[in-house]
């Protein structure tokens, strides 16, 4: 079989790269994408694959156990697999959220929560095929730019691997417990003066003059590693293909990656349809949003402003394969307030799951969209819940203190902070004496039936 290569993605006429040679864009800048050849599946043979990687779920090999690597033949520009780094990624659940379903005026709603990854988030699946590809590759030192998920990550498999990382952040900006990860697994970390976007550029920089292999999701074998989200949705699901499934869109690289999933899939026929996709950004970081609604696909930059700050980004590297995926998959894009983020995200604890800000973009963005009449109550529904509730807990305690703003720094600027409104949702903690009859006496004045 012909083997896999980096082609140019895009419009124009495509240059093609040899699948070991270290570059993330071409010279004019357009992004790289992975070309996997795979074969024209017979009807048995799909059958035996599907066979297969149920099979693997009951081995105890690494490579079987991981929820990434277990799909592997969706991955040939790896062979010979001799090189993976593996913490088991991948293997998340799919739970149904009945409160957050009545919530958005749905039947029913799903979540896959890729918060349950090993680092808690979504980009595990990526890091370990980049992380993987770079030790083939030879390198010794590995960064990235991140508002923390991507860092967190990409440090635990970097240290699995031995191998050196330097991690971006833009100072003040990201939450405490993906900066604490990052720390622990022995990342140099360096808090930029700047945000997110500011962070990407220079990271470019510093990795292509340093010679260090840039992890971030412009790196196309990330984006191999996320297609493997949706394929293993598909094999939870019995291989049926849902009506929607909703992705919060920052960087775009995750949204970019299921576009390709459901490409390469169809194409070599192991599905017959695919899903629609529906991107949801933050109001204050919707650059893609902005695009879609004004119809013009040029990427104008926004100064990002939101308290989900794992999708503060104003200036998406994935734009163009973002915008791919929404052509592919008939897809959408809508964006949500920060109350509406806020109150999913309650719902999404209530439903005893949790997730981070980010993530709740998706269960608002059902809601939005059930209400404009675009979701249909009884479509089945993915949301992909993307980072862990414990990532940000101070979102969480100051959600329920009712003491959430937009503007993180009101402690030093207090008149130009915006309150975002809990609508009631909120959970305050009290604080009561330490007596038997006072507390029972309270408790008695809140035995209420769960909202
Ligand atoms: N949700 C979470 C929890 C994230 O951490 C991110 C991105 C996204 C959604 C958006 O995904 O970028 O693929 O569109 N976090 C990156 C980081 C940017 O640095 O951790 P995307």
């Amino acid at each position: 079989m012909e083997k896999a290569f980096l082609r140019t993605f895009g419009k124009g006429p495509a240059k093609q790269y040899a699948i070991d040679q270290i570059r993330y864009k071409d010279d004019d800048g357009s992004l790289l994408e992975v070309v996997n050849p795979l074969p024209e599946y017979t009807a048995e043979q799909v059958s035996g694959l599907r066979e297969l990687f149920s099979l693997r779920y009951l081995s105890l090999n690494p490579l079987d156990r991981s929820g990434v690597w277990r799909y592997r033949e969706f991955l040939p520009s790896f062979k010979p697999f001799d090189n993976v780094v593996t913490l088991w990624e991948g293997n998340t659940p799919i739970y149904p959220l009945p409160v957050c379903a009545q919530y958005a005026g749905m039947d029913a709603l799903l979540a896959k929560h890729q918060g349950n990854n090993p680092t808690g988030s979504f980009k595990d699946n990526g890091m370990t095929t980049a992380v993987t590809m770079a030790r083939k590759l030879g390198a010794r030192m590995v960064a990235c730019a991140s508002t923390g998920n991507t860092s967190a990550s990409m440090a635990a498999y970097a240290a699995r691997a031995r191998m050196k990382s330097i991690v971006f952040i833009p100072e003040g900006q990201i939450a405490y417990g993906k900066l604490s990860q990052a720390l622990d697994y022995g990342a140099l970390t360096i808090q930029i003066n700047g945000d997110f976007d500011a962070a990407m550029n220079v990271v470019q920089d510093v990795c292509e003059k340093g010679n260090i292999y840039l992890l971030n999701s412009i790196n196309p074998f990330r984006i191999e590693g996320q297609k493997t989200i949706m394929i293993e949705m598909l094999h939870q699901l019995g291989w049926s293909v849902p009506d929607w499934i909703i992705v919060p869109g920052g960087n775009l690289g995750n949204s970019s990656s299921f576009g390709k999933a459901f490409y390469e899939l169809k194409s070599c026929g192991f599905i017959d349809k695919v899903p629609r996709l529906a991107i949801i950004q933050a109001r204050g970081a919707g650059p893609l949003y902005k695009s879609y609604i004004a119809s013009d696909r040029t990427l104008k930059p926004v100064h990002a402003q939101t308290r989900a700050t794992a999708i503060k980004i104003g200036n998406p590297v994935s734009f163009s394969k973002a915008w791919y995926a929404v052509d592919y998959c008939d897809g959408i894009v809508e964006d949500v307030s920060e109350e509406d983020i806020a109150i999913a995200k309650s719902r999404i604890g209530a439903d005893g799951i949790g997730s981070e800000p980010a993530s709740a973009t998706t269960v608002a963005g059902c809601k939005k969209l059930v209400e404009k009449g675009v979701i249909q109550k009884s479509d089945q529904v993915m949301c992909i819940l993307t980072g862990h509730l414990l990532k940000d807990p101070d979102y969480s305690v100051e959600f329920h203190k009712d003491e959430l703003y937009l503007d993180v720094e009101r402690k030093t600027t207090v008149s130009g902070s915006q309150k975002i409104d809990t609508r009631g949702f909120s959970n305050k903690p009290v604080q009561l004496p330490a007596d038997a009859s006072v507390l029972l006496d309270y408790i008695e004045k809140k035995q209420q039936p769960p909202s």
